[in-house]
């Protein structure tokens, strides 16, 4: 019998999705009321149960895709599945030491990393858990890797050394050196990010290539350039992190430059795939189908906003407002969380060939996804706006003023962060479904 260990996986970072983004509402709320809760459970305390949870989706949303693509859809046996399970076992009990690191303020950690930094050990551990498998059952069964091998392979190693340079800050060495703690330090947040989107992106091709049933996608020479500009970014695209520290304005441009064209080659791929998509493989899988032409629309939208930021001129005045905050909910929402759903949909399908997953509020939980993410990321592009407008170029209002203006896109942030969460929950339910049936005892 097969492993369950990649269906405990997604559970688990379904459910780590859903509380993120009651965290995430919640969080919103207090933009509106900062009184809520906020003897309880103040902003601070809830912006790093948000930002954990939902990162901690898309890490263990990718584990577990990639452990049930190897397992049940290459149908390769998994080198150890101990090792698996102690895998699973490890994170879970971390995530809930996590939340109580968070609970009662052990919060020395920086920035994605806030819990007390004990906490990365086991986390490091399961890493390397799953790169033994991973690497034992690839070098065993496959020679000619396609790309995606080579992605999650990559993800995988850059994981570990990354997980641990976002810690150095606890060596003297780096902390008391202010320009090296904070170049590190925003340095392995780029790299870490960057790690988690060779696991992501490496899905999206491994989708194309198995929806189209044709390897193509996965072995062409495109596919290797787009794997080369991802390492690239993975290794220097953090520089544009750092544009308050004193380096070289070449080195940031190069860094923005290649961001982009990894964006833009894989809206490239993705858009000459759909092209060649026949309507009979569509139809075999027409969510996964949908959730991949959204990673599309939306890498096209986050390159738009990517690219005027990316001035410095501009840069200068979008620093640390609400566009930030779009950007960042913009690329892990729109291409991360639409790449995550197209899997979902896909083995959902796979463990479940009967399951109707076409139905018509499935499809409008899916467009009502898309429009409220728009309207929320609007929202906050014109909340930093305003709020960037009041603090360099007129400065007579009062700052209570300029926060009252604020109200109306505070609102409907608050809105479609809910319509965002009640459209993912109805585009789950099948999904949850399939799962549920196949951990069934
Ligand atoms: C898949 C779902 C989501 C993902 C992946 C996600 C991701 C993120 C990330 C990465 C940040 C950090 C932003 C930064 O530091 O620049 C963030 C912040 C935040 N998110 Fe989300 N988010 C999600 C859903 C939501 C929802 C539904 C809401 C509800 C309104 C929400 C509200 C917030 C708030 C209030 C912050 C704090 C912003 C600040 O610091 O002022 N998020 N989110």
């Amino acid at each position: 019998m097969k492993s369950k260990v990649p269906i405990y996986f997604l559970l688990f970072a379904l459910t780590a999705l859903f509380l993120g983004m009651f965290f995430g509402v919640t969080a919103s709320f207090q933009y509106l009321l900062p009184e809520f809760l906020k003897d309880q459970i103040p902003f601070s305390k809830l912006r790093p149960f948000h930002v954990t949870s939902v990162i901690s989706w898309i890490i263990l949303c990718a584990t577990g895709s990639i452990y049930f693509f190897l397992t049940y859809t290459e149908k390769f046996k998994l080198f150890s599945p101990l090792l698996a399970k102690l895998h699973f076992t490890l994170f879970l009990l971390t995530g809930a030491a996590i939340y109580f690191s968070f609970l009662f303020d052990y919060t020395e950690g920086r920035e994605y990393f806030a819990f007390t930094p004990v906490l990365i050990v086991p986390i490091l551990v399961g890493w390397l858990l799953f790169g033994v498998n991973y690497f034992k059952i690839l070098y065993k069964n496959i020679k000619n890797w396609p790309v995606y091998y080579w992605m999650w392979g990559t993800g995988i190693v850059f994981m570990c050394y990354h997980l641990m340079e976002a810690h150095f800050w606890i060596f003297d060495f780096f902390r008391l050196n202010f320009i090296k703690d904070f170049t590190v330090q925003w340095k392995s947040t780029g790299s870490f990010t960057g790690s988690w989107n060779m696991l992501v992106y490496g899905i999206s091709i491994y989708l194309m290539s198995k929806i189209k049933k044709n390897s193509k996608v996965a072995s062409s020479k495109i596919a290797f350039f787009f794997y080369f500009l991802g390492l690239t970014n993975l290794m220097f695209g953090w520089a544009h992190h750092t544009y308050l520290l004193p380096t070289q304005p070449w080195i940031r441009f190069v860094a923005y430059a290649i961001s982009m064209t990894e964006w833009i080659v894989l809206a490239s791929i993705i858009y000459n795939w759909k092209r060649s998509v026949l309507r009979i493989e569509k139809e075999n899988h027409p969510m996964a189908y949908r959730f991949l032409l959204s990673t599309d629309l939306w890498i096209f939208l986050n390159i738009i906003l990517a690219l005027l930021f990316s001035i410095p001129a501009i840069n200068f005045f979008t620093h640390g407002t609400h566009i930030t905050v779009a950007h960042s909910m913009g690329t892990t929402i729109g291409i991360n969380t639409t790449i995550l759903f197209s899997a979902l949909f896909f083995i959902a399908h796979q463990l479940n060939p009967k399951l109707k997953t076409d139905r018509k509020w499935v499809k409008r939980g899916f467009f009502s996804f898309n429009i409220s993410l728009l309207f929320f990321w609007i929202s906050l592009l014109i909340a930093g706006g305003k709020r960037s407008y009041w603090m360099y170029v007129s400065k007579e209002r009062l700052f209570s003023e300029m926060q009252d203006s604020l109200i109306p896109y505070y609102i409907s942030f608050f809105i479609f962060g809910i319509a965002i969460f009640i459209s993912l929950v109805i585009v789950a339910f099948p999904i949850f479904k399939a799962f549920l049936q196949k951990i069934k005892p």
